[in-house]
């Protein structure tokens, strides 16, 4: 069951040196709305033409590919696994990265939030090894390896670094968990050597949770392990006004990418034309970052960020009383105009 939509794209030049394709999973319940808007807007943008193309997918995302997604619905009940793992399993994602940027216009507690959370996603608390000791005791293992932790913290530097980013803090509990944070943290100093052109800070989850909610402005790029990473980016999501706003990458090995929205798939107003597509399309326009398209990106953001800001065309979540197309076919006007 797909509670969300991706969009992949072929991310190696040398795999598709002209074409780059972009597989779009549509998802579950407002999934193919968003996505159809998504894809307006596109056309609008000129993204598709001589130089890419789009494949829609069901399920599967070939391997050549590189994938952005919209919401999965992961299934609660035991039986098959969830599309997100298998996809996660499959791309070896190993890089969850959130930006988290306030929208003018989009009233929210804070302003002029501008933060990226980069977190650790195959392994840490969520390693899945857990075992009854005795009858009324469990264990869990929080698994932390040195490969995989140089790899996040490489990541969230090389991300800094192409992405005009002054710092990366390293968020631990180096001070109880000695040796798993502590070996995670090592690693971020490690490399932190090779990227001297990025400041590079570390703090402790709980200061950093006090410091985020008093003033979120002094957080620039993020890197932590998986458990911390699922709690404070959707901590971060809350800051600019929820999921429904919050675009997200998974990146993995092999040059593989799926950027999701990781908003549920509202089965409630599925197919009404109700839905919001602002996370989809926010989490594709990191994809045409990440695909070096930066001028699509950048037209299509300001179309998008120009619609919210001016409050007349906005759906129902956004304060609005427009539907879903009515706020596409403002954002690919916009998209038109800027040109
Ligand atoms: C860590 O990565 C290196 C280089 O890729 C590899 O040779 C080594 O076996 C890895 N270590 C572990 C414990 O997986
Ligand atoms: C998109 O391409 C069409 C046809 O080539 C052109 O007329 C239009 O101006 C282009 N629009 C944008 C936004 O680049």
């Amino acid at each position: 069951m797909l509670n969300f939509l991706l969009l992949v794209i072929c991310s190696k030049a040398s795999v598709c040196p002209q074409i780059q394709t972009v597989t779009l999973i549509p998802g579950d319940g407002i999934g193919p709305e968003i996505s159809t808007a998504v894809m307006k807007i596109f056309e609008a943008a000129n993204v598709t033409g001589d130089s890419s193309r789009w494949t829609r997918a069901r399920s599967s995302v070939p391997t050549h590919q590189f994938c952005p997604a919209g919401p999965l619905k992961t299934p609660i009940a035991a039986g098959h696994p969830s599309m997100n793992l298998l996809l996660r399993k499959t791309f070896d994602l190993y890089a969850n990265v959130r930006p988290c940027i306030s929208i003018e216009g989009y009233k929210t507690p804070y302003a002029d939030v501008d933060l990226v959370t980069i977190r650790e996603n195959t392994e840490g608390e969520y390693s899945g090894i857990e075992h009854v000791i005795v009858d009324g005791v469990v264990q869990s293992i929080k698994l932390i390896t040195e490969n995989a932790s140089r790899r996040i913290a490489e990541y969230a530097f090389e991300y800094a670094r192409n992405n005009q980013r002054s710092s990366v803090t390293a968020v631990h509990k180096a001070n109880i968990m000695r040796m798993s944070d502590g070996l995670f943290l090592r690693k971020c100093r490690e490399v932190a050597e090779n990227y001297k052109d990025v400041k590079f800070t570390e703090m402790y989850l709980d200061t950093v949770c006090l410091n985020m909610v008093q003033d979120p402005t002094q957080f620039d790029v993020l890197v932590m392990p998986n458990l911390y990473g699922d709690i404070l980016s959707d901590l971060c999501a809350g800051l600019i006004g929820g999921l429904g706003v919050t675009p997200s990458g998974n990146i993995g090995a092999n040059g593989v990418a799926i950027f999701e929205s990781v908003h549920g798939t509202a089965p409630d107003i599925a197919g009404m034309d109700l839905a919001n597509p602002t996370a989809l399309l926010l989490s594709a326009v990191m994809m045409l970052r990440h695909m070096g398209l930066h001028e699509h990106a950048n037209r299509i953001q300001t179309a998008c960020f120009d619609t919210i800001r001016e409050k007349k065309v906005l759906t129902k979540d956004l304060g609005g009383n427009s539907k879903c197309s009515e706020f596409t076919s403002e954002i690919c006007r916009r998209v038109q105009d800027l040109d």
